[in-house]
């Protein structure tokens, strides 16, 4: 790289190489290995492919309870009794509805045909336009209910405005997940239908320090408030890497159309050095106990219901590429993902591929907002460190001298 110098540069030795190097901590790309909070939110075991939410095993609290009971759980730290409940269904039931200049974001968003998460990323921040300097301390979950409220009429009212079509006021008869799928299609939805969403968001709502839940409690570390959180987590959970696999997982099943397309399609995608959407981790190391919870899902709303060919062509695509993975990348224990059956069990709900990854927004959101209670209870500021791999340099040159 060239120099703006007039002296050479030197390089600046690496002070941090090891643990024990000047007292400094080793660096991990990525902060692989290292721990960075303590929640009582969630527990990922990936060795033994385990997942506890709230203290509860996902399987038995995914299938059985509702969304708004996930959710007070997490922000509450039990379930809920029934007055309780009731009281926290009916205070996010009645305050769903967006003020009239998010609405008008979103219809401009609308002309534009931008993708439904980065309209529901722009609007996020608008979100409590209203509301923003209200300091109500008198229950410390009032704004979050605000922001868990409001997010899926974001989403909602986008994507009819973005397909020609005038949204749905939302339904507060209607709980949080039935009320979604009203809004998208202004139709009341079965309860296998409500059923089948609510375990994809109570299966969704919480997993460790993944990245966009990392990115919200830098943010509220900060002392900041919590829709910069909320918003700051959209942007992580966006990339293809984290929230943005579920589409191109789908994409990629239909494209391979048949079950005996599978293998020289997979085969193609690995040799090219591609990356299989659907499939790996960074925690677990065995099958995402998340995919096995929406597979017995989907396997039950696509019998009920479904285009039982799919879900096979599924299954077979999935068996493959486990196969194909061990092949190609020898001691990776690459496995099945949550977003690979995150993908057939929304599609079996109707819900658009442009759909997936802010569906999934509207669930975790309820884990970043109880991260930030959790951060904020700690009062402590995230800042770790940087290694300097630049150059030393010297000789400052007015920019008229420099070559
Ligand atoms: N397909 C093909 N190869 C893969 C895949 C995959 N899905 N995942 C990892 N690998 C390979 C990498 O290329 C790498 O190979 P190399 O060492 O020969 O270069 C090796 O396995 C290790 O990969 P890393 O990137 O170090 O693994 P990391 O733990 O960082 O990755 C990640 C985790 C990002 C999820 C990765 O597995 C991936 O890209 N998967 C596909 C995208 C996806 O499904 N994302 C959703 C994740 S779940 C969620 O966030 C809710």
């Amino acid at each position: 790289m060239k120099s703006n110098t007039a002296q050479a540069a030197t390089a600046v030795q690496p002070t941090t190489t090891n643990d024990q190097c000047n007292g400094h901590s080793v660096y991990k790309p990525g902060l692989e290995g290292v721990v960075a909070a303590e929640t009582a939110l969630s527990h990922v075991d990936g060795q033994k492919g385990e997942l506890l939410i709230g203290g509860y095993r996902l399987e038995e609290l995914a299938a059985n309870a509702t969304f708004e009971e996930v959710v007070y759980l997490l922000w509450h730290g039990s379930l809920p009794q029934q007055s309780a409940l009731e009281t926290f269904e009916k205070s996010l039931a009645t305050q769903r509805a967006l003020p009239p200049a998010v609405v008008q974001l979103l219809r401009a968003a609308a002309k534009e045909q931008i993708p439904t998460m980065t309209a529901l990323r722009m609007a996020a921040g608008t979100i409590d336009i209203d509301s923003a300097n209200t300091n109500d301390n008198s229950d410390p979950t009032a704004q979050a209910q605000v922001i868990l409220a409001r997010l899926p009429t974001i989403v909602a009212t986008y994507w009819r405005l973005a397909t020609g079509q005038e949204p749905f006021a939302p339904n507060p008869t209607l709980n949080h997940a039935a009320n979604y799928l009203y809004m998208l299609t202004g139709q009341s939805p079965t309860s296998a239908q409500v059923r089948g969403l609510e375990t994809y968001l109570n299966t969704v709502i919480d997993h460790g320090l993944n990245a966009s839940t990392f990115a919200a409690r830098v943010i509220i570390a900060t002392a900041t408030d919590l829709t910069s959180a909320v918003v700051g987590a959209l942007g992580a959970l966006k990339g293809p890497l984290h929230g943005g696999a579920p589409g191109p997982a789908l994409d990629m099943v239909f494209d391979i159309g048949q079950p005996a397309h599978a293998e020289s399609y997979l085969r193609a995608k690995l040799a090219s050095g591609e990356r299989l959407m659907g499939f790996g981790h960074r925690i677990y190391r065995v099958r995402d106990p998340r995919a096995e919870v929406l597979a017995q899902e989907a396997a039950r709303m696509f019998q009920a219901d479904g285009d039982m060919a799919l879900y096979e062509l599924a299954k077979t695509v999935e068996a493959k590429a486990v196969a194909l993975l061990a092949e190609y990348k020898p001691g990776r224990n690459l496995q099945t993902n949550v977003e690979f059956y995150t993908a057939l069990l929304l599609h079996g709900l109707g819900l658009e591929t442009d759909l997936f990854t802010p569906t999934f927004a509207i669930s975790r959101a309820a884990g970043w907002l109880a991260h930030c209670f959790e951060q904020q209870a700690t009062g402590r500021l995230i800042r770790p460190q940087s290694h300097y791999i630049g150059e030393r340099k010297g000789g400052w040159l007015p920019i008229e001298q420099r070559n």
